[in-house]
């Protein structure tokens, strides 16, 4: 067997309690075997960390099945297929693949797609032009449903679905209100991704400063986080507002005595009646017939600088855990990627 076969992998040691510690992953080193007809052996150039990720930690019912403990962890990945056994791939190409924390892997060739590594930065396709992207795109598409003059308001404003989401939401024509934490990256909201306002949630005064933002109100609450942020923007709701409801980051890392304390739902039933606001969960790939729109739009909007966006690159597979670590308590700045390959 040849060196080629050896895997530098992340599995997980156990389940957190609470916010994940480093000693939940553990770093391995194993032989694959040589790919079957129909597979690919992959060597995986970008990993991609999502927030999801954290609730695939637990073992608890979900819409995905959670990660075995000393199982490999799961994520989308961008790799070059070595050697191949399936006539689609040839060794070279460019894959998106869903390969997990790991430096090379066996993969169905039913289950990755070539990418067209001249068109745009192939790390994109975990980003701008992936998983998140089209998040954004179908939340806003298919539930938020702006119109134009109308206020959008989306917190993680810098990350890879909170960026698309204001920026579609411009070029949908609405207002686009980003709430983000610290200076350096409302900075990066309002100047660079050209958001109409942007507030710090870190603020003392943020309610104010967020109602401030929105003279009329809020029409559209994309909503990634929750906590202390829904609590803000929920009695800025207008009548009919729509509430994609994509992400609950501040939630991730509760236990479950954490989630016990009063009862708000009789106020939020209430809003919901008074104001006939709609509140709509989804997972993305709910509307995955939509991803071609999806590439064939957000390809133009990139070409055409409407939609912008920036990747936070972390070099090493051995860095995964403290990168996601950092991602759920809002260190990365970007979209969260770990290079595990130069070459
Ligand atoms: N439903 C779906 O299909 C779907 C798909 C993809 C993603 N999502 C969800 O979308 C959301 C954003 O994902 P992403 O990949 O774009 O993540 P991201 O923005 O790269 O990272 C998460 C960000 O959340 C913010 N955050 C963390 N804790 C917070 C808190 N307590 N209060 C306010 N903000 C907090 C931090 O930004 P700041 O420093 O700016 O606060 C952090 O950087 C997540 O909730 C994720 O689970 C859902």
């Amino acid at each position: 067997m040849s060196d080629k076969q050896i895997t530098t992998r992340i599995v997980l040691a156990s389940r957190p309690e609470g916010r994940p510690k480093p000693d939940n992953f553990r770093l391995e080193t194993v032989r694959l075997p040589e790919p079957s007809k129909g597979e690919v052996l992959l060597d995986i150039l970008y990993l991609s960390l999502d927030p999801y990720m954290r609730g695939r930690m637990d073992d608890a019912k979900s819409y995905a099945k959670p990660v075995a403990i000393g199982a490999v962890m799961e994520g989308g990945t961008v790799a070059r297929v070595v050697e191949s056994a399936d006539p689609a791939f040839k060794p070279g190409d460019i894959v998106l693949s869903h390969s997990g924390w790991q430096s090379r892997a066996i993969a169905k060739a039913s289950e990755i797609r070539k990418l067209d590594a001249k068109a745009y930065p192939v790390s994109t396709a975990l980003g701008v032009l992936g998983m998140p992207g089209f998040t954004a795109y179908a939340g806003l598409r298919n539930i938020g449903k702006p119109k134009p003059g109308e206020t959008v308001v989306v917190a993680a404003a810098s990350g890879p679905v909170g960026s698309a989401v204001g920026q579609i939401a411009r070029i949908m024509g609405a207002r686009a209100v980003g709430i983000a934490g610290g200076r350096e990256k409302c900075d990066f909201v309002r100047d660079e991704l050209g958001f109409d306002a942007v507030i710090d949630h870190r603020s003392t005064n943020f309610a104010e400063e967020l109602a401030a933002a929105c003279p009329r109100g809020i029409d559209v609450y994309f909503e990634n986080v929750g906590g202390h942020v829904w609590s803000a923007v929920a009695p800025l709701l207008n009548d009919f507002a729509r509430v994609p409801v994509c992400g609950l980051i501040a939630h991730y890392n509760a236990t479950a005595a954490d989630l016990q304390g009063p009862d708000r739902l009789p106020a939020t039933m209430r809003d919901i009646l008074k104001k006939s606001l709609l509140l709509r969960g989804f997972i993305q790939r709910e509307f995955a017939d939509q991803r071609p729109d999806f590439e064939r739009e957000a390809s133009a909007w990139i070409a055409s600088g409407r939609l912008k966006y920036r990747e936070d690159i972390v070099d090493g597979l051995e860095n995964a855990p403290a990168a996601f670590i950092g991602l759920l308590d809002g260190k990365n700045f970007g979209k969260l990627v770990i290079r595990v390959s130069n070459t």
